[in-house]
């Protein structure tokens, strides 16, 4: 039963998703967003519960499921969001290959009164393509986001590699063709499964090898390809389960912007998709060697020892600065530095020093990680700018600070051929005329697990503190 009740709902969750996309383009606007989705997601649930006779049972399982996605959701910390991101993304993968399943067994089951070999011959090829299509997606989205979160989560290494990787995952696709073939011709639950498990095989080949800076890439395909599964089986069901056009409208517009978010990524990495993808095949050992770096770039192993601050020098250092650029990173985020770094910058504007933020896109751990940081503690949008925005003038700057941000100034991706970041834009910091690097460590790397020249570069001091005790203890000195 299709009734004006289910079309009504889910009209209103296409709706609802619409708008909630177009709201996330700015943060002000954000968390309506946010809520806005809630709601289309709320009222999809309710179009699909309310035509099944099971109504209470459905609805006592979607509380219980959202009940820990709530709980879970809140025991999240904000840098961890990026790992909720790719496991939630499993999920949707996983759900797509169940939904694959049992959409071919339920065919199988609704004629088996008849006969099972007919039922089975009445799915037309195209019909088992979009089901198997479906599937494929689905299993390469659960399986590629379970190493993602793996990877992100630490529990597996960001440079581990498969040995001879590219041969396994040639033959994997040959192997998933042909079945995606057979399937089509002789269409059958356990030819599923075998499509399903290929199609996992085929996930964890292809994201194992990518490491270091590619990562916030990878998981954005992963969430278009979580779309594009939602749209084959849309297209399989058809209209038989009454979600087919909710699935199809509401997957396009998941896969289309993830696949854009992609693009854009890769222009701010300024890595083309196959290279991510191709280079990742080439052989990846030297992408676990931390190197030493001259602060040219090169190795070397005779490098200048660090130069050191503490607090009072570094609030030396600003308090005399005209202009100031802050580079915001992932270690801001991970000490909740936000407050007290705009407490300390607004100490020095009050002094007179003109004080800027840069962004850099994959600062942090995911898309707008800085911009929404910033913004929460209401730092003003006109003094953060794009990083391609405020790198000219860096030779300008009297002092750049650094704050928990390492990958993304680092300047061996403009000239170290071998390293995992090359060819990533990064902030020309070591360009500015003093660099202050806020760390807890000296040995402490970024996410992509390379060295960093500016280290060594004889215009910045390190200052080794934790992001936000440092901001306290610098807005003290001014203060003083
Ligand atoms: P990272 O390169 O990861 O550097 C973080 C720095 O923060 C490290 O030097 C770390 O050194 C320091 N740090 C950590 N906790 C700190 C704390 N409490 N106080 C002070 N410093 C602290 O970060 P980034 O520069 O933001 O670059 C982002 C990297 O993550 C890129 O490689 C990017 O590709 C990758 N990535 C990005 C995303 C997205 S979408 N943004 C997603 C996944 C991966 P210590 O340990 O010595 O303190």
């Amino acid at each position: 039963m299709f009734s004006v009740f289910v079309l009504i709902a889910y009209v209103l969750a296409m709706a609802a998703v619409v708008v909630s996309f177009s709201m996330l383009s700015s943060i002000s606007s954000s968390r309506k967003a946010v809520a806005a989705g809630a709601v289309g997601i709320g009222a999809a649930l309710l179009g699909c519960v309310s035509f099944d006779y099971w109504f209470a049972r459905y609805t006592a399982v979607f509380l219980a499921g959202g009940a820990v996605g709530v709980a879970w959701t809140y025991m999240v910390k904000m840098t961890s969001l990026p790992q909720l991101m790719a496991a939630f993304h499993s999920l949707v993968g996983l759900a797509a290959v169940l939904i694959a399943i049992f959409m071919l067994a339920l065919s199988s089951t609704a004629v088996n009164s008849v006969g099972s070999e007919q039922i089975l011959e009445s799915i037309t090829a195209m019909s088992a393509l979009d089901i198997g299509g479906g599937a494929v997606i689905g299993a390469v989205t659960f399986a590629g986001s379970i190493i993602a979160f793996c990877k992100l989560q630490g529990i597996l290494s960001r440079s581990a590699i498969i040995s001879d990787q590219p041969i396994w995952f040639f033959v994997l696709c040959f192997i998933q063709g042909i079945f995606l073939f057979l399937f089509m011709v002789f269409p059958s639950v356990t030819m599923l499964i075998a499509l399903s498990i290929i199609a996992c095989a085929l996930g964890v080949f292809l994201v194992v090898p990518i490491g270091g800076a590619d990562m916030p890439v990878v998981i954005s395909i992963l969430n278009s390809l979580s779309g594009w599964a939602a749209v084959s089986l849309g297209f399989a069901s058809s209209g038989k389960f009454g979600g087919s056009f909710l699935l199809i409208v509401v997957g396009s517009i998941v896969g289309a912007s993830g696949a854009m978010l992609s693009y854009v990524m890769c222009i701010g990495m300024n890595r083309s998709l196959f290279s991510i993808f191709s280079d990742s095949m080439k052989n990846t050992t030297s992408r676990s060697s931390t190197k030493t770096f001259t602060k040219s770039g090169e190795t070397n192993s005779a490098i200048n020892a660090p130069k050191t601050a503490a607090a009072e020098e570094a609030a030396f250092i600003m308090k005399n600065a005209d202009s100031i650029v802050i580079i915001p990173g992932y270690g801001m985020a991970a000490a909740h530095a936000q407050y007290a770094l705009k407490e300390m910058a607004d100490l020095l504007k009050k002094i007179g020093v003109t004080v800027r933020y840069g962004i850099h896109p994959v600062a942090g751990r995911m898309p707008g990680h800085m911009n929404v940081l910033l913004a929460e503690a209401n730092i003003p949008s006109e003094d953060v700018f794009e990083m391609d925005d405020i790198n000219n003038d860096m030779p300008q700057t009297d002092v750049v600070f650094v704050i928990g941000a390492n990958d993304i100034t680092n300047p061996s991706a403009r000239t170290d051929k071998s390293s995992p970041i090359y060819g990533m834009p990064v902030f020309d910091a070591d360009k500015a005329r003093c660099v202050l690097f806020v760390k807890r460590s000296a040995g402490g790397v970024g996410y992509s697990g390379v060295d960093n020249p500016l280290f060594h570069s004889d215009k910045t001091f390190m200052i080794y503190s934790d992001a936000k005790k440092i901001c306290e203890s610098i807005a003290r000195e001014l203060h003083e």
